[in-house]
């Protein structure tokens, strides 16, 4: 089974923000199978192309439903809002509450190159919309207030020495 090494915090690679996908070819299939070894191999449940040095816009995941790939992703409508404890597979031993919507109806292409529109609350929402972010570069410590922010990253660099 071959898997791909997952860069972690430091690396500038994860702070890009990936490029469209304008070919889904026979290399973007075997890169997300890849992928979708080296998720459950972590394990997690959504990893972004960026977190493996691929800057395109892509991401795999799967929270009980089976493995998809999401490609050239957009959140297309938002609602609500709510807390829920994340982690990264880029940040390891992290884990924070962060504040998203509590909704999302994102577009994507499938695989196959078949345009895709999914409504997703709970840990899929958020899952969507933590590997939107590593397709923008941004990471889930970006999105907790500033205070909090300062607080955790202070205690993760602790307990990590
Ligand atoms: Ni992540």
């Amino acid at each position: 089974m071959a898997t791909y090494s997952i860069r972690q915090i430091g690396d500038p690679v994860l702070r890009e923000r990936a490029d469209d996908v304008t070919d889904i070819d026979g290399k973007l299939a075997q890169d997300a199978h890849t992928m979708i070894e080296t998720m459950y191999a972590a394990p997690g449940g959504g990893l972004a192309a960026t977190q493996v040095g691929i800057t395109k816009r892509y991401f795999v995941f799967d929270t009980d439903d089976g493995p998809k790939v999401a490609i050239n992703p957009e959140i297309v409508d938002t609602q609500g809002e709510c807390e829920w404890t994340e982690g990264c597979l880029s940040i390891p031993e992290f884990y924070e509450d962060v504040t998203r919507p509590a909704k999302v109806r994102v577009a994507y292409l499938d695989r196959g190159g078949k345009a895709q529109e999914i409504e997703a609350d709970g840990l899929l929402a958020t899952c969507l919309q933590h590997e939107i972010d590593h397709l923008d570069g941004v990471l889930l410590f970006d999105r907790m207030e500033r205070d909090e922010r300062k607080r955790a990253l202070k205690q993760w660099r602790e307990q990590g020495s």
